[in-house]
């Protein structure tokens, strides 16, 4: 078990080459199951949730290869079908492979994911939508049994909330098929766009309309392709908190703003100067922050969830009183009891946090529970008065690559520990 210690009090400045999105990764390396040949996915993140994908693909049979930040995988044999429980406990986001195996083999198994750190993350939407494609589906005992029975002939997938995981099952399982399927208040989030890009360059034909609708050309195979994934727009986002909250000057390099547009002026109400200069930003803090009064998060082009967390630190010491709604997941306030350890005034009442800015949280020992919640504490940490100790590094570090590592050539003093 790792743990990341910070004394906190230094502003951050520097320079960072962003990551490749997690978030994108993850559907498009499920996506190469759909290949028969040899797919070259460039700037994949070096993160735990991408080991994972891995372990799964070569466990399906798939040859991966990781040479630097590319992803080498040979899917010419497919040799099985079902994920066991192991590899879906490990990463809830393998249910993206639902879709996938099922387009390859004409069947997949594999044990239901059940609830999360963040919420119950029912898949009644994913199994819906395949469902209207003309598979059966046999659920018992916390495993299901997909199958094709004849041809997938193209269908209308209407989707009552706008799944970015029901989506991309839904594409993922129209590929391979003989006709056209259109999918109905789909999700808009970019690595949506960036899982269509990876398609069209097999061979295949997805459109990705400005209302919300997707529409799949089905084909008989796809071919292998080069493909560059996004940058991760969360990461920056989370790097953007951390300066807001710390105080400094950073340029982000290798990120695409275009993608979380809508967020940019919550940090500049925050009193963030920003330049945004096309695939760089420029962040620069030179004050404490100023509340944000209200933020809600929404399904894409609204306010991240997954950035929720990080920015909820910025708030904490933020001068005056701030309002978040989490509206996406309903258990993704983990991260605040102990933020509240560290000296931050913050109430819950259901989906609403208030939160009343501190001018200094101090330093504590507290534990990381999820993924953007540990960020969260790390972002404290920069900030508190002492050490503080981040527990339960393991989480963080299924998302950020060596998120240590890039806030220490921030000028942060932070390092990993082993707590054995
Ligand atoms: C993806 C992201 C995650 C992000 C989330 C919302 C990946 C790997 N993960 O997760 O980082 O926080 O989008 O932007 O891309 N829901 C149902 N039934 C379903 C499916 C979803 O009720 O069948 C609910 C969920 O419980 C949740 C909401 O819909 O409350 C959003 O979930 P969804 O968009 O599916 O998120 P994920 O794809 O799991």
């Amino acid at each position: 078990m790792e743990s990341i210690v910070i004394s906190g009090g230094r502003r951050l400045r520097g320079e960072i080459d962003l990551q490749g999105s997690k978030n994108s990764s993850l559907p498009i390396l499920a996506a190469t199951v759909l290949v028969r040949g040899v797919s070259v996915i460039h700037n994949c993140p070096d993160i735990r949730d991408v080991d994972a994908a891995v372990k799964i693909l070569r466990h399906l049979g798939c040859l991966v290869k990781r040479e630097n930040d590319t992803l080498i995988v040979d899917s010419t044999e497919i040799s099985c079908y079902n994920i066991p429980e192991t590899f879906m406990r490990e990463m809830r986001s393998s249910i993206v492979f639902l879709g996938s195996v099922l387009g390859r083999m004409g069947i997949v198994q594999l044990s239901s994911p059940g609830g999360c750190e963040i919420g119950l993350r029912p898949i009644d939407l994913h199994l819906s939508s395949l469902r209207s494609l003309g598979y059966t589906i046999d659920e018992a005992h916390g495993s299901i049994l997909c199958r094709r029975v004849g041809d997938i002939s193209g269908s209308v997938i209407s989707l009552s909330f706008p799944s970015v995981g029901a989506t991309e099952n839904a594409i993922l399982a129209s590929v391979i098929s003989k006709g056209r399927t259109v999918i109905l208040n789909a999700a808009r989030e970019p690595e949506i766009k960036d899982l269509a890009d990876f398609l069209c360059s097999c061979g295949c034909r997805v459109e990705i309309g400005s209302q919300g609708t997707v529409a799949v050309e089905g084909v008989d195979s796809l071919h292998g392709c080069e493909h560059w994934v996004i940058p991760d727009r969360i990461a920056a986002l989370t790097y953007m908190a951390a300066t807001a909250a710390a105080g400094g000057e950073v340029l982000i390099r290798n990120v695409d703003t275009s993608a979380f547009l809508s967020v940019l002026p919550l940090f500049e109400g925050a009193g963030c100067e920003i330049k945004d200069k096309g695939n760089s930003l420029l962040i620069t803090m030179r004050r404490r922050p100023i509340a944000v009064r209200d933020i809600r998060t929404m399904p894409y082009p609204g306010f991240p969830t997954d950035a929720q967390a990080p920015v909820m630190t910025m708030c904490a010491v933020a001068e005056g009183t701030s309002v978040i709604v989490e509206n996406i997941f309903e258990s993704r306030f983990k991260h605040v009891g102990e933020l509240i350890r560290m000296g931050a005034e913050i109430k819950i009442e259901g989906r609403l946090a208030l939160i009343d800015g501190v001018k200094e949280l101090y330093a504590a020992r507290v534990q990381a529970q999820d993924l953007r919640g540990g960020a969260a504490l790390v972002i404290a940490g920069l900030c508190a008065v002492g050490e503080t100790r981040v527990e339960n590094v393991r989480h963080i570090d299924r998302g950020y690559e060596r998120i240590d590592s890039v806030l220490q050539s921030l000028g942060a003093e932070i390092r990993r520990i082993n707590d054995e």
